[in-house]
């Protein structure tokens, strides 16, 4: 059996409410094929509006194989492109963060603008044509001050994320503030592991005490749906 068919079948036959089994969590070509069917696909949180405030800031990060840069233009939009110079292939973008006028590949100075259209090409002759060898764009929407990207081709609507996240994030005005300090998480596990924990507070009582005071251990309270629905969170919200 190959392995889509293989995982497909394990998740038609999951038990609701129990964990999937351990491949799922282990196995590196289950992994392989969460990046393939998920994190190529869909729409991926990647940072905040406020990380590059001003014209020429960018971000890079890394999604599986990917390189990606997040960058403000002088337009003021926020735009994404694979960071990988149209060369030979050398990230363009060499830093975590920083700030630029253009892009500058360090390999051989091939050179960008901030809308990724390539400017200049050392010694490429006449008859190159720069026009084709612009940064390739990466799909990139931003909602309440969270910058969102997907790899995919052809993206999904991004409509019903926005919808979803909107009401939550438009109250805490986040593309009004500033980055005050920084804090890098890196847990060693699976992905999936990550956000089963994320998303229940069950565990909250012996392992977050602090939390507890201001948070409550509903088990709607980490939900998106529902909460509005939950007396008890209803209440929450009215303190
Ligand atoms: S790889 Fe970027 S200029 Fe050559
Ligand atoms: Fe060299």
């Amino acid at each position: 059996m190959d392995i889509h068919s293989q995982v497909l079948r394990q998740l038609n036959n999951r038990r609701e409410g129990f964990s999937l089994e351990q491949p799922f969590y282990i196995d590196p070509d289950y992994y392989k094929l969460d990046l393939e069917m998920i994190w190529y696909r869909d729409w991926l949180f990647v940072g905040h509006d406020c990380e590059i405030p001003k014209a020429g800031n960018y971000v890079t990060l890394q999604i599986g194989d990917y390189p990606v840069l997040v960058l403000r233009t002088r337009e003021g939009e926020i735009r994404a492109f694979h960071n990988t110079c149209r060369h030979r292939g050398h990230r363009v973008c060499t830093k975590d963060s920083g700030s630029a006028t253009r892009l500058v590949c360090p390999y051989h100075q091939w050179t960008y603008q901030h809308d990724g259209t390539l400017m200049s090409a050392r010694h490429m002759g006449d008859d190159f044509d720069k026009k084709q060898f612009g940064l390739k764009p990466v799909h990139c929407e931003s909602v309440a001050g969270y910058i969102f990207v997907c790899l995919a081709n052809e993206a999904p609507d991004f409509a019903p994320v926005r919808a979803t996240i909107q009401p939550y994030m438009a109250p805490h005005r986040l593309a009004e503030t500033k980055v005050a300090a920084k804090n890098t998480i890196i847990e060693k596990g699976n992905w999936k592991l990550v956000w089963e924990n994320n998303r229940e507070c069950y565990h909250c009582a012996a392992n977050h005490p602090e939390l507890c005071r201001t948070y409550p251990e509903a088990p709607t309270a980490t939900g998106v749906q529902g909460a509005g629905d939950d007396p008890f969170i209803s209440e929450h919200w009215q303190r």
